[in-house]
């Protein structure tokens, strides 16, 4: 019999694990689904198995996968955990074996030899496969497009060459079935729209500490450049533009002598400021030009673009690290624009606008190109629920705002475009959002031209699917 969870504020309320994998077909949808709108809108985020053994974060619960198919103006639902190790074993075992703050010394031993890590964060199409991506602990999860049965761990064909040392490996139990250390892939790479090839990186809190990895079109992994870091911190995300691979790395650092002392290896050290690695995009470590900026923290940039010798990027920016002790006045993140002189050797902040904001996506066809829009979770923060979903016309300053109604939060926006040609923005924006009042969820479908209007369509679904991270969008 499994225990009930407990009474947290990640496991209740919209980020209540649901229970039930399912296929819902013809969901009612009100209003009308767009008739060249056309693919699957798959969405990851944490959906904890078993009540956790110790604490919990969101972080470090098991991974959902929901899928929406829309196909002729119909829409279907499948949904399904991610199958980690972890979960099979846990789910054998009927109970959490792992710690729920992805602490290895509160394993059960029967964990020994066993990759802990989570596939929550991320869901991906690049290269003809579905990838379900977390930052650390687990290679991507490579699932089926149609029925989000788990393939298998997916390491790029043995290619994902950035493993954590063996030894490090058992310790955290990231060692994989045949023995080999669990890779690392970010959660958050970037897909050229030009060259088709897919951008990332790995971190870790070991040596080498950050590595450049680069995708090609059809898959296979083409550079693995490590670079030299002034400090090892988190790197949630990075930047990409034409010309440039940009690494901001904020000061929450990451040292594993803490581990040894019983302290947490992460830990906000804002006296060292923020530093901006830039690097040309076929360059490497040593080509790495180490920019001093104040300090912030962003979990989620929206873009950037190169101009000659000037680097634009638009950021979801806190003040301070949000998983610290807020400062007076709060901790919100707000759409930030660094200005990046590479001459001067400078980067510059500006705020561009007073709303909370999380979440940046834009019109992905324009990813490290000059851009005009961009969209956002807004309002609000990711805990409380944000009840607005935000469009930036960064040419103008001028923001648009789609209010949802009393009671429901938002969640990341995906923009599909219109049509493969379609101008910039001219497209759909799509959002799951949480119904507080009925714990039920709808799949809200928007014309990104005209945000503050009537959704075009809401599709209803017959149960809640709990508050999540990140998707992407599968054309048919
Ligand atoms: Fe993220």
């Amino acid at each position: 019999m499994s225990r009930a969870f407990p009474d947290h504020p990640f496991l209740t309320g919209a980020w209540e694990p649901w229970p039930m994998e399912g296929e819902v077909r013809d969901l009612v949808v009100e209003g009308e689904l767009p008739a060249d709108l056309g693919g699957t809108l798959y969405r990851n985020g944490p959906n904890q198995q078993y009540a956790p053994r110790d604490g919990y974060h969101p972080f470090s619960g098991d991974g959902m996968i929901h899928a929406f198919k829309i196909e002729d103006g119909r829409c279907h639902y499948r949904n399904r955990w991610v199958r980690t190790p972890r979960f099979n074993l846990e789910r054998e075992a009927g109970e959490a074996l792992f710690s729920g703050f992805g602490n290895p010394m509160a394993n059960d031993p029967r964990t020994k030899g066993v990759a802990g890590g989570p596939s929550n964060t991320n869901v991906i199409w690049h290269a003809g496969r579905l990838l379900s991506l977390v930052e650390g602990g687990l290679p991507p999860v490579e699932l089926d497009p149609e029925t989000l049965e788990t393939i298998g761990i997916y390491d790029f064909e043995g290619e994902l060459t950035r493993p954590m040392d063996p030894a490090v490996a058992e310790f955290m139990g990231a060692k994989l079935k045949d023995g080999r250390a669990a890779g690392i892939f970010t959660a958050h790479p970037k897909i050229d729209p030009a060259t088709g090839e897919m951008l990332g990186f790995a971190y870790s809190v070991f040596a080498p500490y950050l590595t450049y990895i680069v995708v090609s079109a059809d898959g296979r992994i083409t550079r693995n450049e490590d670079i030299e870091v002034p400090f090892p911190a988190m790197v949630h995300d990075f930047i990409t533009t034409e010309e440039h691979v940009i690494f901001p790395l904020f000061p929450a650092t990451m040292r594993v002598e803490r581990a040894a002392k019983g302290e947490s290896v992460l830990k906000w050290e804002p006296e060292l400021g923020t530093k901006v690695g830039v690097m040309p995009r076929d360059g490497s470590s040593a080509d790495v030009v180490w920019l001093d900026a104040d300090p912030g923290f962003v979990f989620h940039p929206m873009n950037a673009h190169t101009s000659g010798r000037k680097i634009t990027a638009e950021m979801a920016q806190f003040v301070t690290f949000p998983l610290d002790e807020a400062p007076p006045g709060g901790n919100p993140a707000t759409l930030t624009r660094w200005h990046i002189d590479l001459d001067a050797r400078t980067v510059r902040y500006e705020q561009l606008d007073d709303a909370e904001v999380e979440f940046p996506r834009l019109d992905e066809r324009r990813t490290g190109l000059p851009y005009r829009y961009g969209f956002c979770a807004g309002s609000g923060d990711a805990l409380r629920g944000m009840p607005d979903l935000l469009r930036y016309d960064l040419q103008t300053g001028r923001s648009d705002k789609h209010h949802l109604a009393e009671g429901s939060a938002s969640s990341e926006p995906v923009f599909v475009p219109r049509s493969a040609d379609a101008p910039e923005g001219d497209g759909f924006l799509l959002s799951v959002v949480y119904r507080g009042a009925g714990r039920s969820s709808d799949l809200v479908v928007l014309d990104a031209q005209n945000l503050a209007d009537a959704p075009l369509a809401t599709v209803k679904l017959p149960h809640r699917v709990p508050a999540g991270f990140h998707g992407n969008w599968r054309p048919a």
